[in-house]
């Protein structure tokens, strides 16, 4: 007996001292994060992405980002009690529409106004796809709310209110015309939903059209790599035209690109336009590929996380922009062994969807090595039983998302609580973990598509377990 307690204190207390290789969340911390999101007062992008974020982990059967979803057709059955919280926030954001702009049953369909007042152009237009799906599953006339004329206010702000470049790409903000790559994941995956609701194709296609031109005015024309294979060609620039823009590789800003327009993709995939879309969808294919390679060079070899800007390796490394960045990886690759779109589908350059699969799987590793690295459980230092999140399970390292070069103080104490703009969390940075929960459980669920490219990559922490699992079996012996 006594033999035995002590043999299993000297395993316990070895196997406190390692890192265990994470899988994911379990259900009790998932539902902290949400309730902590559900509870916290949100900014408007934040309502979007944690909507967003609770379609993918809730209701994969009604998201677009699901292989095999037909929209708009789905949300015509009776919707699900999973998306109570969703359509809570389409509610109070549509009645916060009607208050502010004084709708009446006579001018509801002539508004012209964003969804809810902000100071961006670009960010309340991301909660605009749970108004369309309210409105598809009939609950308007319930509700009293009317989510189709606050959808459509919202577009056409975006189309006649909203400051445009000479060759039409929506600014992100009211005052200039300033292009945030931030957009990218509010604006297009709205349009899309929008035109694919409505069957209008115009719409639809103007989702792909202001992704070409952001990556136009974005896109690095640097042609820098360092000799370790680190590559700025691809990388977007955080802002581009206006009075102090940012035109840092903020990686937050690639990641909100690369994850908007897989999303866009997924959408244009689901919908019954799909086969007029398929130049689109590879185009989209090819271009979130483009930063999800460039990107890849720069995850930290030690810690498999990026910097806050990317090719500033002095700088602090940031979690969250990490684990966005993987969940539009998994997403990809999921979608593509799904064949959305078909490897046929030619972009407009010419390259064939089939010739960037091989490219999308090297990508997989690199999302391996950042999910297994974040979800890794560690002993009690921090609280959570996690290596990258605090006792409350905030995800940290991560950046300020109301200061995009500083780093978020964590955890927050009441005096750093000030440093921070008031957050106690990144509600981006934990909306973005959920994403990737959702997307790493779809890819596993898909029969993990590009894992070969992921084994010998990986093999650095498998290795590591192993190890210690042999160690630890060898202490169990000796005594
Ligand atoms: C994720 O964790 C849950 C337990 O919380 C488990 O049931 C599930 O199989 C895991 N999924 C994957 C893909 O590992
Ligand atoms: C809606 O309006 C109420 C009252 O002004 C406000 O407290 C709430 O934050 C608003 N909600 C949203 C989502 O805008
Ligand atoms: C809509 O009609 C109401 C009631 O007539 C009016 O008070 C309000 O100003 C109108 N709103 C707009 C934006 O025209
Ligand atoms: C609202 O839903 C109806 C069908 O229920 C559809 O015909 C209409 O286009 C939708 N409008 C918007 C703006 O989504
Ligand atoms: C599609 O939407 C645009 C923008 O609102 C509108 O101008 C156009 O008339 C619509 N097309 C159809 C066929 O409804
Ligand atoms: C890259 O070059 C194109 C063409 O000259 C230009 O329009 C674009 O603004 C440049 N991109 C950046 C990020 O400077
Ligand atoms: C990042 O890349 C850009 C473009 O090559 C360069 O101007 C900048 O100095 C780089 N930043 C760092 C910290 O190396």
């Amino acid at each position: 007996m006594r033999n035995q307690a002590r043999h299993y204190s000297l395993l316990s207390l070895l196997a406190s001292a390692i890192y265990v290789t994470g899988q994911n969340l379990s259900s009790s911390q998932v539902n902290t994060i949400k309730s902590q999101l559900s509870s916290t007062d949100l900014q408007s992008w934040e309502i979007g992405t944690y909507s967003q974020a609770l379609l993918e982990l809730d209701t994969p059967s009604w998201s677009t980002l699901t292989p095999g979803v037909s929209f708009p057709s789905v949300a015509a059955g009776s919707s699900p009690s999973s998306l109570d919280e969703v359509f809570a926030y389409a509610k109070t954001v549509a009645q916060n529409w009607t208050v502010v702009n004084h709708v009446s049953s006579d001018n509801a369909s002539s508004i012209v106004a964003p969804l809810l007042a902000n100071s961006a152009v670009g960010d309340p237009p991301s909660i605009g796809f749970t108004l369309v799906l309210a409105n598809l599953t009939g609950r308007a006339q319930a509700d009293g709310v009317a989510y189709a004329d606050a959808a459509t206010s919202q577009l056409e702000y975006l189309l006649e209110g909203a400051p445009k470049t000479p060759d039409g790409a929506i600014s992100h903000r009211p005052e200039q015309t300033q292009l945030w790559a931030d957009f990218v994941y509010m604006v297009p995956p709205f349009l899309a939903f929008y035109g694919t609701a409505t069957g209008n194709e115009t719409v639809a296609r103007m989702a792909w059209e202001q992704v070409k031109l952001y990556r136009q005015y974005l896109k690095s024309n640097n042609t820098q790599t360092t000799d370790s294979g680190q590559s700025t060609v691809g990388l977007w620039q955080h802002m581009a035209l206006g009075s102090g823009a940012d035109e840092g590789f903020w990686s937050t800003g690639n990641a909100w690109a690369a994850g908007g327009i897989v999303r866009v993709l997924g959408t244009f995939a689901a919908s019954p336009m799909s086969s007029s879309l398929q130049t689109e969808q590879a185009d989209l294919v090819q271009w979130a590929h483009e930063i999800q390679l460039a990107l890849g060079t720069w995850v930290d070899s030690e810690s498999n996380l990026l910097h806050n800007y990317a090719n500033d390796t002095t700088g602090f490394l940031d979690a969250a922009s990490s684990v966005l960045y993987a969940a539009s990886v998994y997403r990809l690759a999921t979608l593509l062994d799904a064949g959305l779109p078909a490897s046929s589908a030619k972009s407009s350059d010419g390259t064939s969807v089939g010739k960037l699969v091989s490219s999308v799987h090297g990508s997989v590793p690199i999302a391996e090595r950042i999910r297994s690295t974040v979800f890794t459980a560690q002993s009690s230092s921090t609280g959570s039983g996690l290596a990258h999140f605090t006792s409350d399970l905030a995800l940290t390292p991560v950046v300020n998302p109301l200061n995009w070069g500083a780093q978020l103080q964590l955890p927050a104490t009441e005096t750093k609580l000030a440093a921070n703009n008031g957050l106690a969390m990144s509600p981006e940075g934990q909306a973005f973990v959920l994403e990737m929960q959702a997307a790493y459980r779809d890819w596993v669920g898909a029969g993990s598509p590009g894992q070969n490219a992921a084994f010998s990559m990986r093999f650095g922490g498998v290795s590591k377990t192993i190890l210690a699992f042999v160690v630890g079996l060898g202490m169990w012996i000796l005594v």
